[in-house]
């Protein structure tokens, strides 16, 4: 659902590279001063690794595959499979037993299928976390699968179906590690929360929703929230060789609206000059024609280069490194391909588009839906003003179908408890991983229901994801390998007991550039 850094131009890099010679003197100091250090060692792995047996990873990998072949699927708020979300309900009770029958968990069902759990721990002065992840998946037709979407079929080492990677890798993968640090007798020192949403791709009023108003309701703060969102990209961002971990710290906000022209009906023997459609046509040419301006440099996005400047090859590297002078000529190219596009602006995105019932008849109205994903540096309200003077065209009715604004940014820097916890725990679990970025999701979560119960809310799959995996989320043939899989649940098993830390380490000296 993430996803987006895909090729950013390379063309356009190798053509700037004479200028970029001629500069390079002046800014390889700079370059050098910039590079993000390694991921610094601040404290002892935490607890036992995971060391799973045979015997737990088959188990793992058949309480994944059964998870997959219950049809989950929500269509619209109104239209979900309840019979399988309370299936799914029995099901992780079946297979997680440790995890239903501790003392110190409270299992809760909120807006009747989704799941939360209250994990004590034994030191009520630590501030607890949450992981957050769901159980509904988008639909799924069978018709160009090489298996069945809910046949959980294994080939060549890899799960195939429908949420293997949208999201109940997740959900299942958190109660796993649960299950397997209860059977080693593991009690938490610090509190937890598990939330598994049953409506995330439908908005999540009835579950994420309720959950937090209930977190909320019993004055819960989070130290901070993990959700779905981006993972460890290799190979995906163009010009960076090694696996980086991106970790969302906002997500964008939206505004759909509903474009309408009415005109009087006629006769096509005697038209006017201009139809209901030409009219809308011509509006909603001018919005594809004048997209909102390009943010670069006001959103997170320029964090994420910064932060990854050190990984690119020659001479993206001094580029990134100096946006300071280049940012205009990044943002030029970040604009080229859609994913990165996206990144950088509100994108528009003309969705439907209706009119006209009869060959003869001038039809009376013509009707466009237009969606908007906001850039964090943007809000609905701006978009909406951006809009209406792009239309310019007082026959044009505009209405406001849904809206809502960019997530806020969450912190990123050393103090932050969460953001060293993940560094942790991406170090112990992914060695050869030492870049960890922040990022933005470009789609929506259900992480954005608990901004009044944490200010510091992260979008993280320990997964890592080839450019081939992206188009799969919500496409043909999602799957998982069975070895990322694994270690999904290993990072979540080293990430509760990392978490137990009572206050971080003094920062290191090289740690700033967290
Ligand atoms: C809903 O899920 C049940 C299994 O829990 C399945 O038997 C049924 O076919 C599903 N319905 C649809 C419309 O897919
Ligand atoms: C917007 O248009 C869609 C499709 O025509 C329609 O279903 C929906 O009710 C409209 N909403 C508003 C607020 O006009
Ligand atoms: C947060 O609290 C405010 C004030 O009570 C409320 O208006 C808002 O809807 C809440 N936001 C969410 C996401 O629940
Ligand atoms: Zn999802």
């Amino acid at each position: 659902m993430a996803g987006g850094w895909r090729r950013a131009g390379c063309a356009a890099a190798l053509g700037l590279s004479a200028a970029v010679l001629a500069l390079a003197a002046a800014v390889l100091l700079r370059a050098y001063v910039l590079r993000s250090p390694a991921i610094p060692r601040l404290w002892a792995r935490r607890g036992g690794p995971a060391a799973f047996s045979a015997g737990e990873r088959l188990e793992l990998k058949e309480a994944l595959r059964g998870a997959i072949k219950i049809p989950t699927v929500s269509v619209s708020p109104e239209d979900l499979n309840t019979t399988a979300m309370a299936e799914f309900g029995n099901y992780i009770q079946e297979v997680f037993p440790a995890v239903f029958s501790s003392k110190f968990i409270q299992h809760e069902i909120v807006g009747k299928y989704s799941h939360l759990f209250t994990v004590q721990g034994s030191d009520p002065g630590l501030l607890p976390y949450m992981l957050l992840a769901h159980m509904d998946v988008v639909p799924a037709p069978p018709e160009g699968w090489d298996f069945p979407p809910f046949s959980a079929a294994e080939h060549e080492g890899f799960i195939y179906g429908r949420g293997t990677l949208d999201n109940k890798n997740s959900a299942i993968g958190i109660l796993q590690a649960l299950e397997f640090l209860l059977r080693r007798n593991y009690r938490p020192r610090r509190s937890f929360y598990v939330g598994i949403g049953h409506d995330e791709e439908v908005f999540g009023r009835k579950g994420a929703m309720t959950m937090a108003a209930l977190l909320e309701a019993r004055g819960v703060k989070l130290s901070f929230l993990l959700d779905e969102g981006s993972a460890i990209l290799h190979g995906v961002v163009a010009g960076v060789e090694k696996p980086v971990a991106v970790i969302a710290i906002t997500e964008k906000g939206s505004i759909t609206l509903n474009f309408t022209v009415e005109k009087e009906p006629g006769h096509s023997s005697f038209p006017p000059r201009e139809s209901s459609i030409g009219i809308l046509a011509a509006a909603m040419a001018r919005l594809e024609q004048n997209p909102l301006p390009s943010l670069f440099g006001h959103g997170p996005e320029l964090l994420t280069m910064e932060h990854l400047a050190s990984e690119f090859r020659f001479p993206l590297n001094l580029i990134m490194s100096n946006l300071w002078l280049f940012s205009p000529i990044v943002s030029r190219v970040l604009a080229w391909k859609p994913p990165t596009n996206a990144l950088i602006r509100t994108t528009t995105a003309v969705t439907m588009f209706n009119a006209g019932i009869k060959l003869n008849v001038i039809p009376s109205s013509a009707k466009a839906t237009v969606n908007f994903r906001i850039h964090s540096a943007e809000t609905a309200a701006e978009v909406l003003e951006a809009v209406r003077n792009t239309v310019a065209d007082d026959r044009v009715k505009i209405d406001i179908v849904e809206a809502f604004d960019p997530l806020p940014v969450s912190p990123w820097d050393d103090q932050t408890f969460g953001v060293h916890i993940f560094q942790r725990t991406i170090l112990d679990i992914f060695p050869n991983v030492d870049s960890v970025v922040p990022g933005t999701c470009i789609g929506n979560t259900d992480s954005r229901h608990f901004t009044n119960v944490t200010k510091a809310i992260y979008r993280f799959n320990p997964l890592l994801l080839k450019s081939d995996d992206l188009p799969r989320i919500h496409g043909l043939n999602e799957r998982i390998s069975v070895e990322s899989y694994e270690k999904q649940v290993e990072f979540l098993f080293q990430l509760i007991q990392n978490c137990d830390i009572q206050r971080l380490p003094e920062p290191h000296a090289n740690s700033h550039e967290l």
